[in-house]
């Protein structure tokens, strides 16, 4: 059950279960909703405020019960630019109180781009409610609160004549806000499937479900170990051959139906995002220590953020959206196991560009799948733009901790651009250097590269400065997502396990990029 948000039309402050109202810090004494709010509760909602210190600071929140016009009233504070989140913590502070349905009113801060207020509120609506409830029976299925329904109320005379078709614009944000958390659900669902149950092929029949309801405007195209090996990909079936799961190298391409021409197609800007997919991590050979594998059936989030943007292409004209552009996946899928047959540290495998790389650590196996993706991409589909999404070290959650991402890449605008959407859509990244002087740390003595360096320092730069490698001609951008990808507590819009990280900035990234 995802629940449901109806957009009404009403006047403040209306009955209902639940009322949740945001406070904004600044405004906190002159606002007027406020005040009627106090009036209606004849004084309880300012000794309400007094005894909670309250001032309208981002993290406060309080609720009122009333047993009145509403059960009960929730307030909360918020920065201006984070109302997003403050919307979410005050819909999880619903749930714990085992509320099934709240009003939300339509306030001025939330801006006057009435498309983007609806889509907002629906992410924060839809993410704040999701719970991976697979694996639960039906009694504790019964204990997972979540909210049925929320009643988004616009006032129409608040904003006036100037803006006619507001309602109409927050209906459609908030569709459009639906069609993106599924994309997110998506890839949070199959972050938190356990890797004895997701493996590289259920990744394949994903995105063969996705070309399914694509209706034909996505191809998918699977590579099996032969047809990898004929392309030339050692690196990939290197990190693959340990396991008893056979590797998959899926590619799924988007392009806009209404661009027939060739001549047409040949100005449309191609973007390729490649996900890390290592459905298991045990490090192969170089194993990790029990406490590190706990969770690496995360790290195929990366290739579960780029199906979740697929996801959401399949089904954009559905809600009256288009992207003008080419857009190619590719998901190296495979686990990282220990066995008979696995890479072994010291052991040289060939990438499809031809370079030579030394495994001395089969646990940075992920930059292995990335030489052989990154070069797929640069040889067939000539990108102008290639983002990668990967759980690549954990150095850079050393670097940042685990809410940001890192970022690095080659082309300046390009990774402007993506800060300010990242911000806009409130995941959190930080950008990094490409520092070219620590690239001599992975020279070989016996191949062309080695995939470690030898010290600890910086080990999130010089696994960038690896990928750097393989990259040609593309725009480049590399996002280490192994912090935000998954999370160990529910916080606003995040909840426990997989994140979906990255899924709403890419999206946004692939509507707004226009040069
Ligand atoms: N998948 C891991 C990185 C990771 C660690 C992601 C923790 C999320 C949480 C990656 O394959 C890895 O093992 N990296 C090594 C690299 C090292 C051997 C150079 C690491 O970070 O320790
Ligand atoms: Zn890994
Ligand atoms: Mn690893």
């Amino acid at each position: 059950m995802k629940g449901k948000i109806e957009v009404v039309t009403a006047q403040f402050p209306s009955r209902g279960e639940a009322l949740i109202y945001i406070v904004f810090e600044g405004d906190f004494r002159k606002d007027d909703n406020l005040k009627l709010l106090d009036k209606k509760t004849r004084g309880r909602l300012t000794e309400k405020i007094k005894t909670y210190h309250f001032e309208g600071k981002e993290g406060q929140i309080f609720s009122l019960e009333l047993n009145d016009f509403y059960k009960e009233i929730i307030i909360v504070g918020a920065e201006k630019a984070g109302w997003k989140k403050a919307l979410a913590e005050a819909l999880r502070f619903a749930q714990s109180k085992k509320l099934s349905s709240v009003t939300f009113f339509y306030q001025r801060q939330l801006g006057e781009d009435f498309f983007e207020v609806g889509k907002q509120v629906a992410i924060a609506f839809y993410l704040a409610n999701y719970y991976f409830d697979y694996y639960k029976g039906t009694e504790e299925k019964k204990k997972i609160k979540k909210i049925e329904l929320l009643k988004f109320a616009f006032i129409p005379q608040l904003t006036g004549q100037v803006v006619t078709g507001a309602l109409e614009k927050i209906k459609h944000g908030v569709e459009y806000g639906g069609l993106l958390t599924d994309g997110v659900y998506l890839a949070r669902d199959l972050v938190n499937q356990p890797a004895s149950h997701l493996h590289p092929e259920t990744l394949v029949e994903e995105a063969f479900k996705i070309e399914k309801e694509s209706q034909g405007k996505i191809k998918v195209e699977v590579f099996d170990e032969d047809e990898c090996r004929r392309l030339g990909m050692g690196a990939f079936l290197g990190v693959a051959q340990g396991s008893e799961r056979k590797p998959k190298f899926i590619i799924l391409k988007f392009q806009n139906p209404k661009i027939k021409s060739q001549k047409e197609k040949l100005k449309i800007k191609k973007i390729c995002l490649i996900g890390k997919s290592i459905t298991f991590d045990s490090g192969g050979l170089s194993l990790k220590p029990s406490e590190g594998m706990e969770t690496m059936k995360m790290d195929m989030a990366g290739g579960a953020a780029v199906l979740g943007v697929f996801k959401i292409l399949a089904h954009l004209d559905e809600v009256g959206l288009e992207i003008n552009k080419e857009v190619c996946g590719i998901l190296p899928a495979c686990e990282n196991m220990p066995s008979g047959k696995s890479l072994k540290p010291g052991d040289v495998v060939t990438a499809l560009n031809g370079k030579t790389i030394e495994v001395l650590n089969t646990d940075a196996e992920g930059r292995l799948t990335f030489a052989d993706a990154i070069s797929y991409a640069e040889k067939y589909f000539k990108p102008d733009i290639i983002i990668d999404l990967a759980t690549l070290t954990g150095a850079c959650m050393v670097a940042l901790g685990q809410e940001i991402a890192g970022m690095w890449g080659n082309d300046e605008s390009l990774l402007k651009l993506l800060t300010q959407i990242a911000a806009q859509e409130g995941e959190e990244l930080w950008l990094m250097p490409l520092f070219k002087a620590y690239a001599k740390k992975l020279k070989s003595d016996v191949a062309d590269i080695k995939n470690i360096t030898g010290d600890r320092y910086g080990g999130a730069i010089t696994a960038a400065l690896f990928l750097a490698e393989f990259v040609k001609k593309s725009k480049w951008v590399h996002l280490d997502i192994a912090g935000p990808a998954f999370s160990t507590q529910n916080q606003g819009l995040i909840t426990k396990g997989g994140t979906g990280w990255g899924v709403l900035t890419i999206i946004e990234f692939l509507r707004k990029y226009a040069a």
